[in-house]
């Protein structure tokens, strides 16, 4: 089987796991973390995955959630700024294949190449996001983006049923 099977029948592991996981699962914070835990785990060119929640106390602002992967520097992110910040301003799924030729790009390790970052909408609203990165150039192709967009979608529904309000960025 080659990598790009591989990581095809990952995928859909991943999604079958979050699936009845966000059905049963009662602390959002432990959810996040076992998903970012998960994806980092089996899918070798996601060399980063975490979530950045809009801060509910300041919707101008992305902070830091659940993460796997360095410890970054960027753990408040205005939603001005960065590839992050770019998903929110246009409330859809930004892919950037080489981040170095990308402006808007806030560095958080050297080694990163390539960037995916989806929003994660609960009411029709976006409440934060789905970022991850790659060491590897133009990593994100469509099956990429298809698979974090249904991540996204299954983890915006959970967040519309659970108790807490769904915002924020420590669950
Ligand atoms: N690269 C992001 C910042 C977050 S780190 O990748 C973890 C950006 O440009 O917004």
């Amino acid at each position: 089987m080659s990598i790009q099977e591989l990581a095809v029948e990952k995928r859909g592991e991943i999604l079958e796991w979050l699936e009845g996981a966000a059905a049963s699962s009662a602390s959002r914070a432990e959810l996040l973390q076992q998903t970012v835990d998960l994806i980092h785990g089996k899918l070798p060119t996601y060399n980063w995955v975490g979530f950045y929640m809009l801060d509910p106390a300041d919707a101008s602002m992305l902070e830091l959630g659940p993460f796997a992967g360095a410890a970054t520097p960027h753990t408040r992110i205005p939603v001005t700024e960065g590839i992050c910040g770019a998903a929110v301003a246009q409330g859809e799924t930004v892919v950037v294949d080489d981040v170095n030729a990308d402006p808007r790009y806030l560095s958080c390790s050297i080694e990163t190449k390539s960037e995916i970052v989806a929003p994660i909408r609960a009411h029709g609203e976006i409440i934060g996001e789905i970022d991850i990165d790659s060491h590897t150039a133009a990593a994100f192709g469509r099956e990429d983006r298809v698979f974090v967009e249904r991540c996204a979608e299954i983890l915006g529904r959970y967040f519309e049923i659970v108790k807490e309000s769904g915002r924020g960025a420590r669950g």
